[in-house]
């Protein structure tokens, strides 16, 4: 498991920002688009940050970087819990990218209908530039962006929920009980077709599910999170030492 324990978010999201770059930047010229899957929720609002902060803010050539989502909930974009909204707030609205680079998932509709949108569109754009997984026929992310719930969830993918079931749709919509509200969310099979896969934990909370997780405690009945297991491409677990506390424990 590649996991690399930083002092804090700050660290961990400088490192998260600099694979953000190369990945970026390695992209030819004449080469299909970066793209990227983001995440919701707190964590990675430091690193949009610093991705729209210098040097990484003129750096990057965002006229190549497409920028997706994982998930979503089902609000308006400019509802506080947005994650588009999150995103405009702390990155896109402070750095110069076309706003045709910006694809957002319609929160704003009936979930069912949101997901077959969001997942044509995902189809329709990857099979244009051949950026599709021969084997699965899905899609290829050059890049997607996790957080981890301490409950293991990750992306909108909770436990017990139906959209981890699912083989063959690219997004579902997923209704959560324990929060009592639907949400789109990218399928386990398209994060697992990606290239580079990142997930970004911060803070004690997330102490017990990390080691859990690392350990494989959960065995048979892993934790969504512990379902992303990407089948060509590279998984890269960037903690803090808060979230990694338990991890150093003695047995
Ligand atoms: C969301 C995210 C979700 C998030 C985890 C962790 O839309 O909320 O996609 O999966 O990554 O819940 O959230 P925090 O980063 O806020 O702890």
């Amino acid at each position: 498991m590649d996991l690399r324990i930083h002092k804090d978010l700050e660290g961990l999201s400088l490192e998260a920002a600099q694979i953000f770059f190369e990945l970026a930047c390695k992209k030819e010229k004449s080469a299909p688009p970066f793209t990227v899957a983001l995440s919701g929720g707190s964590t990675p609002r430091t690193l949009y940050r610093i991705l729209a902060s210098e040097p990484y803010g003129k750096k990057i050539p965002w006229g190549d970087v497409q920028l997706f989502f994982g998930d979503e909930r089902c609000v308006e974009p400019k509802h506080p819990d947005s994650n588009y909204r999150m995103v405009f707030d702390t990155l896109v609205s402070r750095v110069d990218i076309p706003g045709e680079n910006i694809h957002r998932m319609e929160g704003e509709l009936e979930p069912a209908s949101a997901a077959a949108r969001y997942e044509e569109y995902l189809k329709k754009f990857f099979g244009e530039r051949g950026l599709v997984d021969e084997a699965t026929g899905m899609p290829v992310f050059d890049l997607v962006l996790l957080g981890l719930g301490d409950d293991g969830h990750t992306l909108s993918l909770f436990p017990g929920t139906r959209a981890l079931a699912e083989e063959k749709r690219l997004v579902k919509e997923n209704f959560v009980e324990s929060l009592l509200s639907w949400r789109l969310t990218l399928t386990l099979p398209v994060v697992n077709a990606a290239s580079t896969v990142v997930f970004l934990v911060s803070g004690e909370a997330k102490a017990k599910v990390l080691k859990e997780l690392v350990t494989g405690a959960r065995g048979s009945a892993p934790y969504p999170a512990g379902r992303v297991r990407p089948v060509t491409g590279r998984l890269i677990w960037l903690v803090d030492k808060e979230a990694a506390r338990l991890l150093c424990e003695r047995k």
